[in-house]
């Protein structure tokens, strides 16, 4: 039995009060969309419906790196009923088919699997969740036998209704022919006058379709996300359990709770992180890397024994064993260093490689550069490379002296053992071995005095 999988997409998410379509909300670096689709690519389904409204193009270069999806438009947002309806002329009729919410991101592959196996070619089934606090949710409504009758929205629930903690996920699988049954027949008179998909249920039940539940009690699996705090609550609940991991791993964090991972990391053993460091994108960390507080890290690979010291920012760098970073330092694009290396506070680097055992320990901004080993950038060293239209090289030897508060107009290039004396401004090259200086000349007026108030003039 072949099967295919509808994923509803299009709705506004009227309660995010966004103008980003909702599925596009951001979940740990990705768009809750983007999650949803990586589950549904690994069930390995015959096909992957996705019903979407008018953000297709954002949708797809969300998931630019799945192919074969089948995008289909809904028009207008009349419910989950009339979505899966869309998408249904399109589905071989022998299949199975699963319905993933694109608002609902952490949903567990195994679960799904479990559920489309149910259905063999005739059940329609439903996973409900066990919740503590079920607002916001259709309620499983049971009869005396325990048998599943029907799904109530929360806006059509009674009192009695609205204190079931049996919620409905939303994630439903059927044959595509019962849902074509069912789903022409649902009509639209409750509360949102909208066509509910867990209509389905009730529709079923009454045709003798027999109804399977499968319930988990993993609130974050199948929490959906309408509202800002709903959102806010799934990422912290997402965070905690990646931390979990990490550290079940190895990964030694000062505190989980103020610990983010958007993205997926590497790391050795004995790594250390302080208080409130954000990590992002792809990030690998060696062995003995100690992270201090308050540091983000973006794409970047930091080398055995590296210390990054509080307040710093570094993103897509590769810095190499034992080197020290900030604190309150900034490694931009393009920045490698070699062992050894020191990059001090409020020193910005950007496309510039360091060679081993270089330093800029203090207020520097050095872009577009290539620094030999054992240099000494002093404070203040500036390198202006960029006139206004173009960016320049600066070229800087192998153990030279940049003195403090010195200007490199790139294109220029510094020899190795050159020493600048501070306060220069470079305009041309300086050469190996030497003392190169531009600054002006020293006076002291032997005669000077300084000037005197004035008498107010009453
Ligand atoms: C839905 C369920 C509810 C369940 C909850 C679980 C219905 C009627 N209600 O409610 O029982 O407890 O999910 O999270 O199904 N969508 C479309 N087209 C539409 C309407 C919605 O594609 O016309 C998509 C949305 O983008 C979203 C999903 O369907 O991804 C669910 O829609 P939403 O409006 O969030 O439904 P809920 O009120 O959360
Ligand atoms: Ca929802």
């Amino acid at each position: 039995m072949t099967f295919e999988v509808i994923v509803l997409a299009a709705g506004k998410g009227t309660r995010m009060q966004s103008r980003v379509p909702k599925v596009m909300q951001d979940l740990a670096g990705q768009s809750l969309f983007s999650h949803v689709m990586t589950v549904a690519a690994g069930l390995q389904a015959s096909h992957i419906h996705v019903v979407h409204g008018h953000d297709e193009g954002v949708l797809q270069r969300a998931v630019q790196q799945l192919s074969g999806v089948n995008w289909v438009c809904q028009e207008q947002q009349l419910g989950t009923a009339h979505a899966v309806l869309q998408a249904l002329p399109t589905v071989n009729p022998e299949s199975d088919v699963l319905v993933l919410y694109g608002d609902v991101p952490l949903i567990k592959l195994s679960t799904l699997a479990s559920l489309v196996a149910a259905v063999a070619g005739r059940n329609l089934v439903v996973l409900t969740a066990q919740v503590p606090d079920p607002s916001g949710y259709g309620r499983v409504v049971r009869g005396r036998d325990g048998s599943v009758e029907r799904i109530v929205e929360e806006r059509d629930a009674d009192e009695d209704e609205k204190a079931i903690c049996e919620v409905n996920t939303g994630f439903i699988a059927a044959p595509a022919t019962v849902l074509s049954r069912l789903l022409g027949r649902i009509g639209n008179e409750n509360d949102q006058g909208e066509y509910y998909l867990t209509d389905a249920v009730s529709l079923a039940v009454e045709s003798g379709t027999p109804v399977l539940t499968h319930t988990t009690t993993d609130v974050d699996e199948v929490s959906g996300v309408n509202t800002p705090q709903q959102l806010a609550r799934l990422e912290r609940g997402y965070q905690a359990r990646q931390a979990e991991e990490l550290m079940h791993a190895g990964l030694c964090l000062r505190d989980p709770t103020r610990f983010d991972l958007r993205g997926t990391m590497e790391f050795g053993t004995d790594c250390m992180i302080d208080v409130n460091v954000l990590l992002v994108g792809h990030v690998v960390l060696g062995n003995d890397v100690t992270i201090g507080a308050n540091c983000t890290v973006l794409d970047s690979e930091l080398g055995d024994g590296v210390t990054v010291n509080p307040n710093s920012v570094i993103e897509g760098a590769k810095v190499g064993s034992d080197c020290s970073i900030g604190p309150f330092a900034r490694l931009r694009s393009g920045t490698q260093l070699a062992a050894r290396a020191r990059v001090g506070n409020f020193v910005e680097l950007k496309e510039t490689r360091m060679g081993e055992g270089s330093k800029a320990n203090h207020l520097a901004y050095v872009g577009d550069a290539e620094v030999g080993q054992n240099v000494n950038i002093g404070a203040g060293v500036i390198t202006c490379n960029y006139d206004g239209a173009n960016k320049h090289k600066t070229l800087i030897g192998d153990d030279a002296f940049v003195g403090s508060d010195s200007q490199l107009v790139a294109p220029v290039e510094i020899g190795p053992g050159a020493t600048i004396g501070a306060g220069s401004t470079l305009t041309g090259n300086a050469p190996a071995g030497k003392l190169t200086l531009s600054r002006s000349k020293q006076v002291t007026r032997d005669n000077w005095q300084r000037p005197q108030k004035k008498d107010r003039v009453k």
